[in-house]
């Protein structure tokens, strides 16, 4: 994937946190997805939809860019001005009751995102498995801690992140969370390589939650967190 192809969307206003197009990135170079045009792949969490510029064109197939906090309207906008409202379709819905049709996604991805709610067991087989077609994958990048800091996230980052510190969670926690069920053939959870990459072009951005962050980052960001990549390969 080459990110200077993104450049000229990558904005204060269209990111929400450390560069998605970076976590993406590393997802999609460990785990490049072979889809045809009529797949469909389901971006959770997409925020402004700029992942889901990305997977859309890195992948050639049709994309539905969910998310809760950005309105289906803001984004239906910007996929306009950006030239892919034929291939992504916005969708405004909580991941905890997604209406979609059975086993109608290929893949998933989901960047930055999916700590806000699906951190407790049973989540995945739940709320995500039905809708996945068999043979599916799923691409997660989020926010966590390092494995050898696990259970001391309200100790170690609440000065940062306040009552959400419960959120970021090891990938080896991330791993057992996830666990198990006949339709998962595979599940994988690791530190990313995107870290200081993703870190260092959020913060350089004059978005004032970028601003807020850089007084914590060599203090508590970097020291205790990464980023968790999460790969689940569903059996055929
Ligand atoms: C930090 S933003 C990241 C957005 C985007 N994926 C990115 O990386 O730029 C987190 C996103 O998670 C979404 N989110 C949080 N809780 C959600 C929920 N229950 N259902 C769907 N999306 C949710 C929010 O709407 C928000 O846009």
């Amino acid at each position: 994937m080459n990110i200077s192809n993104y450049e000229k969307y990558i904005s204060a206003e269209t990111m929400m946190g450390p560069s998605s197009i970076r976590i993406l990135e590393e997802l999609f170079d460990k785990y490049p997805l072979q889809c045809a045009p009529d797949d469909l792949i389901l971006d959770l969490g997409c925020g402004t939809g700029l992942t889901s510029l990305v997977i859309a064109k890195e992948t050639g197939a049709r994309v539905y860019a969910n998310d809760l906090w950005v309105k289906a309207e803001e984004n239906e906008k910007r996929f306009y001005n950006w030239g892919i409202s034929g291939q992504v379709t916005p969708v405004c819905e909580d991941a905890n009751n997604l209406h979609f049709n059975e086993k109608q996604f290929n893949a998933l991805a989901s960047i930055d995102s999916y700590h806000y709610f699906a951190g407790h067991k049973g989540f995945f087989q739940e709320k995500i498995l039905p809708f996945m077609k068999d043979n599916g994958e799923v691409l997660i990048g989020i926010p966590g801690l390092k494995d050898e800091y696990e259970g001391q996230a309200e100790e170690l980052l609440s000065a940062w992140l306040g009552n959400e510190a419960y959120m970021f969670k090891s990938p080896k926690l991330w791993e057992e969370l996830i666990g198990s069920n006949d339709r998962i053939e595979s599940v994988e959870t690791w530190e990313m390589d995107c870290f200081s990459k993703a870190w260092d072009e959020w913060l350089a951005t004059d978005n004032k939650h970028a601003r807020g962050d850089r007084q914590y980052f060599e203090t508590i960001i970097k020291p205790y967190t990464c980023f968790v990549g999460i790969y689940i390969k569903l059996k055929n």
